[in-house]
């Protein structure tokens, strides 16, 4: 198993992304939305444009660093899903305004009036909702259209929409659950900007959706943009949660067996130095494809140690490969300086993840 590559490594099947990316632009076109992929998941300037030749009609960073590593390869319609605060961004801020189109969220007055003060056109922004991950946002409702008003009032700032991440459905425990979840994050923000009409502030976005529930909550009327980023690589997450397969998922780690000290247990050289603790623990959250037998009892940092089922103990001795599916294919992204892309079973090229590391 590509005997050419050291382990451990990152491997992105490119067959996988383009289905995934293809059939992500039709799930927004069917819809009539807007599709604005988070690129936090991959990091990468070229998968970026492939979702933009796909349909994308802009994409979605958290971080500065990332918004100008994108706008360096030539991307020009940003919207930066995390307040910028403090004197050197907003310095950086300025500077990514005169190459690219960029708009902001937050969910306070105190970010508006820093960004209000960047000088040049308002700068368009979008107010974070809490529709219940209770990360940023005020509620929906009357609490979220007092918020848009004061912000409204802030000179040199437009608020141009709402914004939300229902973070809370990646614990839905049904389909049922997350298709509820995702309609009333919709519903919520969509109920929200009518308020916010009757107060006379007209607002033109609504800008929603995560993998999960994209598909879901594209449908809901008067949505117009949706943000998923892990659909390009999909991973253990997604599968527990019904929108991926082990076919769809394209991210895997690529690790060599350096230990065998019992017939069942088995010790690679693939530990959360490549993995993460995301998801640590709970079964099923590394996953190695095409051996369902194979079952990660823990990770220490450069070691993952799993169990072989009764039937099997007699496969994988030392020096065999595995392709692990991680748990968080964005944060396993972050940790590698090279993706390195398969197609049809093939090594064909190496990718920089040139946004990698961008913390600021
Ligand atoms: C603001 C925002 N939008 C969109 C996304 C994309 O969500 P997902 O990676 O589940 O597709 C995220 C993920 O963290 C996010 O924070």
């Amino acid at each position: 198993m590509h005997p050419e590559i050291d382990t451990p490594a990152l491997l992105v099947d490119l067959d996988v992304v383009r289905a995934n990316v293809t059939e992500m632009a039709k799930t927004a076109a069917a819809a009539g939305v807007r599709l604005r992929p988070h690129i936090k998941t991959h990091k990468i300037p070229e998968l970026a444009r492939l979702q933009l030749e796909a349909g994308a009609t802009g994409i979605t960073c958290a971080k500065l660093g990332e918004a100008e590593v994108m706008a360096d390869a030539g991307i020009d319609d940003i919207l930066l899903a995390f307040p910028v605060w403090g004197r050197p961004k907003l310095r950086r801020l300025a500077a990514l305004r005169e190459r690219a189109r960029v708009r902001v969220s937050l969910d306070s007055p105190e970010v508006a009036a820093g960004l209000g003060r960047l000088g040049g056109p308002p700068v368009d922004v979008l107010v974070e909702v809490d529709t219940g991950q209770h990360r940023l946002g005020r509620p929906p409702g009357r609490p979220t259209a007092d918020l848009v008003a004061e912000i409204a009032a802030v000179p040199g700032v437009e608020v141009v929409g709402l914004l939300t991440l229902a973070g809370h459905a990646y614990h839905a425990r049904t389909p049922g659950e997350l298709a509820e979840t995702a309609r009333r994050e919709g519903a919520d923000l969509v109920e929200t900007a009518e308020l916010c009409a009757r107060d006379g502030i007209v607002l033109r976005e609504i800008s929603v959706g995560s993998t999960p529930t994209a598909r879901h909550v594209a449908g809901v009327a008067g949505v117009t943009e949706i943000r998923p980023g892990t659909y390009i690589f999909n991973d253990t997450a997604m599968m527990r949660l019904g929108v991926a397969t082990e076919e769809t998922t394209a991210a895997r780690i690529l690790t060599t067996v350096v230990g065998r000290p019992t017939p069942e247990r088995v010790v690679c050289d693939a530990g959360t130095k490549c993995l993460t603790s995301d998801g640590y623990g709970t079964p099923g959250w590394i996953r190695a494809a095409g051996l369902p037998y194979l079952h990660m009892n823990f990770l220490n940092e450069e070691h993952g140690v799993a169990r072989l089922e009764p039937e099997h103990v007699g496969e994988l001795p030392v020096g065999s490969r595995m392709q692990l599916i991680p748990s968080h294919a964005c944060s396993v992204v972050n940790l590698f300086d090279t993706v390195y892309g398969v197609e049809d079973g093939e090594v064909i090229t190496e990718l920089h993840v040139a946004a990698r590391g961008a913390v600021r």
